[in-house]
């Protein structure tokens, strides 16, 4: 009898999305599905990573409406469902950002993330890559309903690469599964309860992890930093480029992106997928070391591969290097020929910069007087 209910299932579930009908495998989650289709179907999540076993259920970005349960009960569900923690049923019809009710719900959780988050992106290492930022941009309201105190935390060194700056946290438990999966002793977590709750290493402990600085590539916002590359640069004026060396250490991919200025690499991080996850290489999530992360830093300790692709709607990808297409040259068309400097160099003609400077007799100017003076 076990086995005829077995035969009935089908080998891939239908599901719709926002009008788009795709199949998937029996366990899949929503949010797994949507990211099949792709684009604006899938809903945004600050805390689900497909790399960590285990997260997800924390943040409340993910919800989506059910409209019809599945093929065999097609009732809708009258609540919003996360779709990162719910599993698709076949016949299942979903809305995401074609229901008001969902995206209402999402701006009214972008709302709480931002009840005690600071609004200091323009000092923030994250602007330009921080998923919170984009969230608020989409869906936040101007202003703010709340009237209480913030809640505010002193900046905390976790070890010597890591600031934690837990006044931006918005406790998605990220990288407490990285210390939990990828360290070998977990050393911070999640102390108190409620609005207490704070990540912290306990008794100021550092953490010293070679693979510590992964939880940095996971911190959806600015809570977890680079200290080896805070204020050094904004992101969008950085030349990320794809490379890779033999690295020693067996469970680092070594494939990572650099973050260059000129020539200088200013930072390095894991590669990223277009949700802003670690790629996966070879099925393995491209986890890299501390060696890799914070030690080389010179380009010749790597093998550069080329541009990396920013897939991911991000400010950083209006820096556009790719296909660059530099615009026609008119100049000397427009001027029958001549060279532009010709005409052009106001220096030489009006010998302003050799006067304020005091080098040439001419007329004083008040610019003229305040040198002297000084
Ligand atoms: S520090 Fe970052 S990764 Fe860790 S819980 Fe806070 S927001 Fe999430
Ligand atoms: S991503 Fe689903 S609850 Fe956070």
């Amino acid at each position: 009898m076990a086995d005829e209910v077995k035969k009935e299932v089908p080998a891939r579930f239908k599901v719709t999305i926002d009008n788009i009908t795709i199949e998937v495998a029996p366990g899949t989650t929503i949010l797994n599905a949507a990211r099949q289709i792709g684009g604006d179907v899938t809903p945004p999540a600050m805390c689900y990573y497909s790399k960590l076993q285990g997260s997800g259920g924390k943040c409340r970005t993910c919800l989506v409406e059910v409209e019809a349960g599945s093929a065999a009960d097609p009732r809708p569900m009258p609540k919003l469902v996360a779709s990162c923690r719910t599993a698709v049923m076949d016949g299942m019809v979903l809305k995401n950002i074609t229901s008001e009710r969902v995206l209402d719900a999402r701006a009214g959780v972008v709302e709480f993330l931002l009840l005690n988050h600071p609004l200091d992106c323009p000092i923030c290492d994250q602007a330009g890559e921080c998923h919170l930022q984009d969230l608020g941009y989409e869906h936040g309201k101007e202003g703010t309903r709340y009237e209480f105190k913030r809640r505010t935390f002193e900046k905390e060194d976790i070890g010597p690469y890591i600031q934690l700056h837990m006044t931006r946290c918005i406790l998605c438990y990220r990288c407490t599964y990285v210390a939990d999966q990828l360290t070998d002793n977990r050393v911070h977590g999640v102390l108190e309860r409620r609005d207490h709750a704070e990540i912290s290493t306990y008794i100021s402990k550092a953490i010293d992890s070679d693979f510590s600085g992964n939880m940095i590539d996971v911190c959806p916002v600015g809570a977890l930093t680079d200290k080896t590359f805070r204020f050094k640069n904004r992101v969008w004026f950085t030349k990320p480029v794809d490379a890779h060396r033999d690295c020693e250490n067996p469970k680092c991919c070594g494939k990572v992106t650099l973050w260059q200025r000129g020539d200088d690499v200013l930072r390095v991080t894991a590669r990223k997928d277009q949700w802003g996850e670690v790629q996966s290489f070879d099925g393995k999530p491209g986890w890299i070391c501390n060696t890799c992360r914070f030690d080389k830093k010179h380009s010749n300790d790597w093998v550069v591969e080329g541009p990396t692709k920013v897939s991911r709607h991000s400010v950083i990808s209006q820096g556009h290097y790719i296909d660059m297409q530099m615009p026609k040259e008119i100049m000397p068309e427009v001027m029958g020929g001549r060279a532009p400097k010709l005409l052009m160099d106001i220096q030489d003609i009006s010998e302003v910069n050799s006067v304020d400077i005091g080098l040439l007799p001419g007329p004083a100017t008040s610019k003229t007087f305040e040198k002297k003076e000084q």
